[in-house]
């Protein structure tokens, strides 16, 4: 480990170098150049001798536009008070976290955190040996591990694209946008756990993640999400006016209701199925380690959507509430349409019939979490352990090994 002492031995010039970053975070430009600028402003030159590269120097940091950031400052200067930390529109300063208007949004957070996870801490060796074996899996359990990779590997890069372009900026407030970062970057690790997966099986890397252009089930859900993100990814987009509210308070119930609540449910709940029969282990692992992580983006989502509610009641008339319901009904058939395509004749244990149920069940879970109306009364769960793995108590215990050795690997010592 690097500590300042070795740098300094290593290297004077870099170490004046580090000085002069490290001091102009806390002092004005004047003094900087009192106290020593000049002394760490010819050790950063590229050749101390060269009166030009030095007078350069001094010029583009003499061109520092610090009064006009401190300006900026000035006019936040009040202190933040928690009721200003609304979720939309607010006008508190969004660089100060606490103090917390969300507990659960940091708490949220910190859950995230603990169950970091990595894709190549699986072992893939089980599932290259089957999918390359002639007789270890039917067609259409090639078929089921084929299209999901196909969808979910495009997928997950479409809801980074929207929370980090679209989302993250219009939320206004510290400790979502907190959470939102870590999202983020569990959307990275899911797009590499599906790249991985790819990779190990030797899959034919073009035909799966063009499946969102070729393959019409993969592609319908892809571009019912695209047509929610592309008006409010514009940088042009601000909200602030009934209509662009409502506008985000849709890309909002797309993305966490109907993406991440309804499109990946039936790929969960097939490779889940395949790895409970002891098939493709590793690749349902990955699956199961994601599965958490979304039921977590779900539920964020879920708290989100319902506190813009009531912070602008306004938004929630009778329309609104229209059309939430049909939104979440046309992704509830989109599912059901590639539930069909993926599974044409029954398999592991479950038809399209079947999984048709569980997409009802769980639309009238999402209508129910938003204030709406189930729309499929009566229905039942066809697949109770789906629930169990998602279940947040038992996610704990079960990352509790892991979370450990995170915590000493990622130990950062300065002496
Ligand atoms: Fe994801
Ligand atoms: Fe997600």
């Amino acid at each position: 480990m690097l500590s300042w002492d070795e740098f300094d031995k290593e290297d004077g010039a870099e170490t004046a170098a580090a000085t002069t970053t490290a001091t102009v975070n806390d002092m004005s430009l004047d003094k900087l150049n009192q106290v020593g600028g000049n002394a760490a402003l010819e050790a950063r030159a590229v050749d101390a001798s060269d009166s030009d590269a030095v007078a350069r120097a001094k010029s583009a940091l003499n061109d520092l536009d610090i009064q006009e950031g401190l300006d900026d400052l000035a006019g936040t200067s009040a202190r933040v008070h928690v009721g200003d930390k609304q979720m939309i529109n607010a006008r508190a300063d969004l660089n100060q976290l606490v103090p917390f208007k969300y507990d659960w949004a940091w708490q949220k957070y910190l859950d995230g955190c603990a169950n970091h996870w990595m894709p190549q801490e699986v072992n893939m060796n089980a599932d290259i040996a089957l999918w390359k074996s002639n007789d270890g899996l039917s067609e259409d359990e090639r078929r089921i591990v084929m299209r999901n990779l196909g969808f979910f590997s495009t997928a997950d890069s479409l809801v980074a694209n929207n929370l980090v372009l679209a989302v993250y900026r219009l939320i206004t407030n510290p400790e979502c946008r907190q959470y939102i970062l870590r999202q983020a970057f569990e959307e990275a690790i899911h797009t590499h756990a599906y790249q991985y997966c790819i990779e190990s099986l030797g899959m034919d890397e073009g035909e799966i993640f063009n499946m969102y252009h070729e393959i019409p089930s993969v592609a319908k859900k892809a571009s019912w999400g695209l047509k929610y993100t592309r008006s409010i990814s514009d940088p042009k987009f601000e909200t602030g006016t009934p209509e662009t509210d409502r506008q985000f308070l849709r890309n909002l119930i797309a993305y966490y209701c109907v993406l991440e609540g309804i499109f990946f449910y039936c790929g969960f709940t097939q490779i889940l199925s395949m790895g409970r029969r002891n098939k493709m282990t590793g690749t349902a692992e990955q699956f199961q380690y994601i599965l958490r992580d979304e039921s977590m983006h779900l539920n964020f989502g879920i708290d989100v959507i319902n506190q813009i509610k009531i912070e602008n009641p306004h938004l929630w008339d009778a329309q609104m509430k229209d059309e939430a319901t049909q939104m979440i009904l046309q992704g509830t058939q989109l599912e059901i349409e590639y539930a069909r395509d993926t599974m044409p004749r029954g398999v592991l244990g479950m038809n399209a019939a079947m999984m048709e149920d569980y997409l009802k069940f769980i639309a009238n879970r999402r209508l129910s979490q938003i204030g709406l109306k189930e729309e499929y009364p009566g229905t039942t769960n066809p697949f109770p352990w789906m629930s169990e793995i998602m279940d947040l108590k038992k996610e704990k215990n079960f990352f509790e090994t892991r979370v450990i050795e995170y915590q000493t690997g990622g130990a950062l010592s300065w002496d």
